[in-house]
């Protein structure tokens, strides 16, 4: 005390030293707390929709940790060889790849957290709309890609098998599960057929009701790119739905989510679409050459920009518009079984529900084609088409050049033609095989898979073809 007295002549001027000294500490700690750590990006916090998808369980618990963890007694000797002796981390990690699950790059080593589960605090795993709508390019998480690895199946019947060593294979949903087709490819599935056997057992307010007599064409489709999502009037690949937050909820339809959770849940999928309309288009990570690019743009504008629209690029003048325009199926001629698996009561059932209000919102009830996607990130949503038939762009801008059987590698990137990274082989292999690598190969002579169709380059040179290449990776 007396020595404060010594160095201030009164109170009030040592108050007002401590309160300029008090703000400056105050200062320092905020800016301590702004600064980025060792060029990190500074961090913001989730998007709120993104929380809701990430956290909320809207589906019931298809399974357990345990479960999880013994899957791999049921893979055949070979692959049961390689991770018997890894620690259970590595082993988890073996067994999410093997799945095709990504691995949410915040966990832990030892706590791997999947990003299209959630882990609840019992260790049940819940399915979310991230197991096929976040996926990686080379190994690198891209908000809205979709997972291009992903094997339900196999994951479904593994499960299956460990549920009934365990004595707890006994839930309706496990058998329902086991007799529905989940997808005969890996990175693709028979989603759309999903939203028609939930949209089966409601009534148009969204009660449950028994399943009703419906016919179902089991197809795989590869997930859509979700940043362009903001551009679009209507979403699916035949554009017949409106954009509605309640749309985007069928998904959540399981049986055992009464009427009222699903009404519950309408103000999250608000959110949920905010994000969506939130997400932009990655940028291309190889090297793009200037000068063709430049060129490229030009042919684009002459050829494609009437379906596909026009883009602001560095290459050309061009705004960026979209069109969202319908192509009747017989001219783009792609595989046709996705149009035709939505029979009109399905549309009609849409159209008079509560997730359209009704009929307030626009429903097509029947679109003759597919509507021409946006072309932004196109080098990052590789299988091309609805389908996923078409491993890289070249073979697009190339139709003679497309593989009838393809087997996509572990998530490598094909810079030079720009796509997935396959082998192209002639035939499927033959005899026993691992279903997990079996399911890998893409043959595009199955029911849904024909890689025909969109000859629209047919007319282009060799070099336009190449300089449209160029442009197309920087989109
Ligand atoms: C089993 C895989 C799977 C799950 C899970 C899934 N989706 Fe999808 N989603 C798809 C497929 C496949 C399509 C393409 C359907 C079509 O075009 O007919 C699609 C289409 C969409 C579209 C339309 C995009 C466009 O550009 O037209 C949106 C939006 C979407 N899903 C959101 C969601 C939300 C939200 C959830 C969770 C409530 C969800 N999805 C769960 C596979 C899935
Ligand atoms: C007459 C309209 C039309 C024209 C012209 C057209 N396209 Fe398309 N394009 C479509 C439609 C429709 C689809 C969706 C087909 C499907 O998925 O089955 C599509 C799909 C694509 C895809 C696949 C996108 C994806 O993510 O799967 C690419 C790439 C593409 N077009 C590039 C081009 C290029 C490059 C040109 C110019 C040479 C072009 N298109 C001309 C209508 C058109």
């Amino acid at each position: 005390m007396m020595r404060r007295l010594s160095a201030f002549s009164n109170d009030t001027e040592f108050l007002g030293y401590v309160r300029i000294v008090m703000r400056l500490v105050v200062a320092v700690i905020a800016m301590l707390v702004a600064m980025p750590v060792c060029g990190e990006e500074p961090s913001s916090s989730p998007h709120p929709g993104l929380r809701h998808l990430r956290e909320t369980m809207y589906l019931p618990e298809s399974f357990d940790q345990t479960t999880f963890d013994s899957l791999w007694l049921t893979w055949p000797i070979e692959a049961k060889k390689e991770v018997a002796k890894l620690s259970l981390s590595e082993r988890r990690r073996a067994t999410m790849a093997r799945y095709g699950l990504v691995v949410d790059p915040e966990s832990s080593p030892d706590e791997l957290n999947p990003i299209g589960y959630i882990v609840d605090h019992s260790g049940g795993w819940h399915m979310n709309c991230l197991s096929c709508h976040q996926g990686t390019v080379e190994g690198k998480l891209i908000p809205g890609v979709a997972n291009q690895q992903f094997d339900l199946q196999s994951l479904t019947e593994d499960v299956a098998t460990v549920k009934l060593f365990r004595g707890k294979l006994t839930k309706v949903q496990d058998l329902g599960a086991l007799a529905f087709p989940m997808g005969s490819t890996s990175g693709t599935t028979n989603a759309v057929m999903f939203g028609v056997a939930f949209v089966a057992q409601r009534t148009p307010d969204m009660s449950v009701v028994p399943l009703q007599r419906v016919e179902f064409t089991h197809h795989d489709m590869d997930a859509p790119s979700w940043w362009h999502y903001a551009k679009k009037s209507g979403i699916y690949i035949d554009g017949f739905s409106p954009k509605h937050h309640r749309v985007l909820m069928q998904f959540t339809l399981a049986p055992s989510n009464d009427r009222d959770t699903i009404y519950s849940w309408e103000k999250d999928f608000v959110e949920i679409q905010d994000y969506l309309n939130s997400l932009k288009a990655p940028k291309y990570e190889g090297l793009i050459d200037e000068a063709l690019a430049k060129q490229g743009a030009v042919v684009f504008r002459d050829h494609c920009s009437s379906c596909h629209g026009t883009y602001a690029t560095k290459y050309s003048e061009d705004v960026a518009s979209y069109p969202n325009k319908l192509v009747p199926l017989d001219d783009v001629g792609t595989d046709r079984v996705r149009l035709e698996s939505i029979g009109p009561e399905h549309r009609q059932w849409i159209k008079d529900s509560w997730m359209t209000e009704y009929g307030k919102q626009p429903v097509i009830l029947d679109p003759q084609g597919y509507v021409a996607p946006p072309l932004d990130g196109v080098w990052a949503s590789a299988p091309y088409f609805h389908n996923g038939a078409v491993p890289t762009l070249e073979e697009v801008l190339n139709p003679e050049k497309r593989p009838v059987v393809w087997m996509r590698e572990n998530d490598r990137y094909d810079y030079e033609r720009v796509g997935l990274k396959v082998e192209r082989v002639e035939e499927m292999p033959k005899g026993a095989m691992d279903k997990a690598v079996k399911r890998r190969y893409f043959d595009t002579r199955l029911l849904g898979k024909a890689n025909r169709g969109h000859d629209y380059p047919g007319v282009l040179s060799e070099t336009e073809r190449r300089v449209l290449l160029e442009y197309l990776k920087g989109l």
